[in-house]
């Protein structure tokens, strides 16, 4: 059958990668893809999978590909598409297509749904107020301790985030969210929060609408710097390891989070349909123990986590995205390899600020590790060369199962095989963390 994929960063690199090793997909399309997707060869290496340009900010003009390709399944990578309703003018034109609703969708696309919508429902999140003026900030701000976080309330790609250390930065920030100054267009909503200490865990679950399943636990660095520092980013890494998540801790956060978020949402009128990743800090308690709160929820596959967790996908991905439309995830077994898998990202120079795009990328040929896939995460074909386009322009990711020397861990070999294969890439003004999996490696994962 005939897949389209929309989006082309490294999540759908990852997405079209996975496809490719599917017997029962015949042609893959991903728009607008990029230079690494366009090079995907089919399971049975007759042909690659093609990219066709779109913007992806355009509702008409992706309905257009849509029309045109006629696909059998539509898989909607991106946020931004899925807020603008993409799926749901699929569905009404009688198309088979993978992600949530409009609707289902603002759990991402507002934060103050989302937190309204969890203390409905009673799952674990951090004391909020929503504010939509200063006044209102003013009023909210006396009953939150001096750490709180100002979140701007759409989708901001990672840069609406304020993590304040006084009452007065929070005002600040909030002012520079209403104005405009913080993400280049005016908000009318924010969320302010109370601030959680703890680490952080990325929690993936398949949906139904009636079901949630377990997929996976990751976890990211979202800073530029290594030791975690510096400015935000898109993700400078990820890993997964058998171990990151006990299997009590799996079983809780499906019956208390993403369970629930399903009940409810189907109870509400907006059912479900699609990847839930619930962004969870592991907040420590006065007695010791450990209690998962929700920092947000994304309503797709994250990026960089995506790549280090379809590595891993031993399932043919096809039978989860039709079991996820069709409501019987009850009925799946997804398989997994045992071990571990990391996500380096390779970085233009200069990002997270401004970047010099065009530059060549030489060594992706001399990678052939097995275990090792250089997805493509920001990157063009310019005369027959690929060449950087983007901030974040490689995820190179690698799986270990349990490595035949017993004194290194799956993570401490998948890692090994990242960077030696990083070492065989290079472009003007590269740069990438060295110390991607540190705090699982420091826990003896
Ligand atoms: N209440 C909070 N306490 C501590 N840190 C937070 C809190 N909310 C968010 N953060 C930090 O900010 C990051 C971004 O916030 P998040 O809610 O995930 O928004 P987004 O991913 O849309 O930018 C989180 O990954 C976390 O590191
Ligand atoms: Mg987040």
């Amino acid at each position: 059958m005939k897949v389209l994929v929309i989006g082309g960063g490294g999540r759908e690199h990852a997405i079209v990668w996975a496809l490719s090793r599917s017997a029962r997909v015949s042609e893959i399309v991903c728009a607008p893809g990029n230079a690494g997707i366009a090079q995907v060869l089919l399971h049975n290496g007759s042909k690659s999978a093609r990219c066709v340009p779109v913007n992806t900010a355009d509702l008409a003009a992706m309905l257009r590909v849509v029309e045109a390709e006629s696909p059998a399944l539509t898989v909607v990578g991106p946020e931004l598409p899925l807020s603008l309703g993409l799926v749901d003018e699929l569905e009404r034109l009688g198309l088979r297509v993978f992600g949530p609703t409009q609707a289902a969708t603002r759990l991402e696309s507002s934060k103050s749904f989302a937190k309204d919508f969890m203390q409905r429902h009673k799952i674990p999140t951090a004391a909020y107020g929503v504010c939509r003026c200063l006044e209102d900030l003013r009023r909210e701000l006396p009953r939150f301790s001096a750490s709180v976080v100002v979140k701007a309330d759409g989708l901001a790609a990672g840069k609406g985030v304020v993590l304040c250390n006084s009452h007065a930065e929070a005002e600040k920030a909030a002012a520079e969210i209403f104005s405009g100054a913080l993400l280049g267009t005016a908000e009318k909503e924010l969320v302010l929060e109370e601030f959680l200490d703890g680490e952080e865990l990325s929690f993936f679950a398949l949906c139904d609408g009636k079901h949630a399943v377990s997929l996976a636990a990751a976890q990211d660095h979202k800073r530029i710097g290594e030791g975690d520092t510096g400015p935000n980013t898109g993700g400078m890494g990820a890993y997964t390891a058998d171990g990151l998540m006990s299997a009590d801790l799996e079983q809780w956060l499906l019956k208390n989070v993403a369970q629930r978020v399903v009940d409810e949402m189907a109870r509400e009128g907006t059912p479900f349909h699609g990847i839930l990743f619930c962004g969870m800090m592991m907040t420590p308690q006065p007695d010791g123990s450990i209690k998962p709160m929700v920092l947000e929820f994304n309503t797709r596959f994250g990026d960089p986590e995506t790549e280090a967790i379809l590595v891993r996908l031993e399932s043919d991905i096809l039978d989860l995205f039709d079991a996820a439309i069709d409501g019987t995830t009850d009925r799946l077994a997804i398989k997994m390899k045992p071990g571990a898998s990391v996500c380096v990202i390779a970085a233009s120079g200069g990002y997270p600020g401004k970047v010099v795009n065009g530059q060549p990328i030489s060594g992706l040929d001399s990678v052939r590790n097995p275990d090792t896939v250089v997805f493509h995460a920001g990157t063009a074909s310019k005369d027959g060369a690929v060449v950087t386009a983007g901030g974040r322009v490689l995820a190179v990711t690698a799986v270990s199962g349990q490595p035949s020397s017993s004194s290194t861990t799956p993570l401490e070999a998948a890692l090994a095989k990242a960077y030696a294969a990083l070492e065989k890439i290079s472009f003007n003004g590269m740069q990438f963390r060295r110390d991607i999996a540190w705090r699982a490696l420091r826990k003896g994962l």
